[in-house]
């Protein structure tokens, strides 16, 4: 169904939960929009879709909540000087081999998740790469940040393979066996690794112009974040909205926002409840049901409030906040523009919830035309297993297309 041809240039910079499939954006900014159009991903997690529209010449713009993501999404469609960035790595390299600086980090139950040898090793890449700062551009010292958070997760006692930051039993079992991380080598490899693919993405948008900017940011605020920075009406919006419930980027995410001094604890607290989609609710015993728009999210939320009150809340709430960035899409983006949503359907307490229908019928409210649906089963998008009957497990995604036909002026 996509174009598989092109490159994979910095996609594998960072590892990201629900990360998009890069043929998906690859084949809708191909279609829906031309060289020099700006196109908006307001939720752009790590940047998938900033860095396809970089790579077809297309100028791009990124929003998103979490500090980490705004990281990866700049460092991923930049294109530092080649010279410059491997004198730096290999400067770096050798301090933290050589040097003796260290940049020691404090955050609740450290001892819990690292070693005090791997505490040790990951405070000296710290200390050297924010040292970097001083005698390199900040597109290096992004590169090499970025590079230090890849490593995080895999030098911790978190299980790699979970979203979740969560010590298994099989990290218990390794830990008794006597492994034992190695920061200093992860970055050696990660550095290597990222130096090639962005050697790749130089090569690839060789001769081509594109400027990507990356704001951090509540994608509900969208037109005045845009306007605060002079970004004029968008060509293509395309986005993948968070799952309800399914995903808590910020839980996920906590040791390397500590490691790296984005967020500290309690920011993480206030970001989170910022997050579309968040657990972090109040008003638990409001019942919902009467309040959604549309017979069909009246009818999914009550279902879901007779077993347990609070996801109705959350359902209710998720929707609540799509509906107000619906109409943020429509005031920024220009006549006959193409919104593309990419989105999953959920199961909550046994309900299923079809958010792409509920979304078309709130876009098509708000003057937007359908022009094309495609449905695909999600394989492997680093999404977290189902959890029981309770959370939001997520089988198969939809992408819809519309088209901007008139001026909607309602609320
Ligand atoms: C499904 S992920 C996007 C993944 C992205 N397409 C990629 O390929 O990496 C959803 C993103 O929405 C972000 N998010 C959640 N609530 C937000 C909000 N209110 N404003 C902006 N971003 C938000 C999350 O931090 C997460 O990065």
């Amino acid at each position: 169904m996509y174009p598989t041809d092109s490159v994979s240039a910095a996609h594998g910079i960072h590892s990201y939960t629900a990360k998009l499939i890069p043929f998906i954006p690859r084949y809708l900014v191909q279609k829906y929009s031309c060289q020099n159009d700006i196109v908006l991903d307001p939720f752009c997690g790590s940047g998938t879709t900033l860095l396809e529209a970089r790579l077809k010449s297309r100028n791009a713009v990124g929003i998103d909540i979490n500090p980490l993501a705004v990281l990866i999404s700049e460092s991923k469609t930049k294109s530092p000087d080649l010279d410059e960035l491997s004198l730096a790595i290999q400067s770096v390299l050798k301090d933290i081999v050589e040097g003796d600086g260290r940049l020691q980090v404090d955050f609740p139950n450290i001892d819990y998740w690292f070693s005090k040898e791997a505490q040790d090793e990951l405070s000296r890449i710290k200390f050297c790469v924010e040292k970097s700062k001083d005698n390199f551009s900040c597109d290096v010292y992004k590169f090499l940040l970025v590079s230090f958070s890849s490593i995080i997760r895999k030098s911790s006692y978190a299980d790699p393979r979970m979203a979740k930051t969560y010590k298994s039993k099989v990290v218990l079992r390794r830990i008794n066996s006597g492994w034992k991380p190695t920061p200093i080598a992860y970055f050696q490899e990660a550095v290597t690794k990222n130096f090639d693919r962005i050697q790749e993405l130089a090569e690839a948008t060789d001769g081509k112009s594109s400027l990507v900017r990356v704001f951090h940011g509540d994608a509900k605020q969208t037109s005045s974040i845009l306007k605060n920075n002079g970004v004029e009406e968008i060509d293509l919006v395309l986005t993948s909205p968070p799952y309800i419930n399914a995903q808590d980027y910020f839980r996920s995410y906590k040791l390397e926002l500590w490691w790296l001094g984005l967020a500290t604890p309690e920011e993480v607290r206030h970001l989170n409840r910022q997050a579309v989609g968040t657990e972090r609710i109040g008003g638990v015993d409001c019942d919902c049901s009467r309040k959604g728009d549309g017979k069909l999210l009246r009818s999914l939320l009550g279902k879901i409030g007779d077993i347990d009150k609070r996801k109705s809340r959350i359902v209710f709430n998720y929707f609540e906040s799509l509906r107000s960035i619906l109409n943020d899409f429509n005031n920024v983006l220009k006549q006959g523009g193409f919104l593309c949503l990419v989105t999953g359907n959920n199961t909550i307490c046994g309900t299923n919830i079809p958010t792409y229908k509920i979304l078309m019928r709130e876009a098509e409210k708000r003057g937007f035309e359908l022009v094309e649906m495609l449905n695909d089963e999600i394989r492997n998008r680093s999404l977290p297993p189902g959890r029981k009957h309770k959370g939001g497990i997520i089988r198969e995604e939809w992408i819809t297309v519309f088209q901007k036909t008139e001026r909607w002026n309602g609320s």
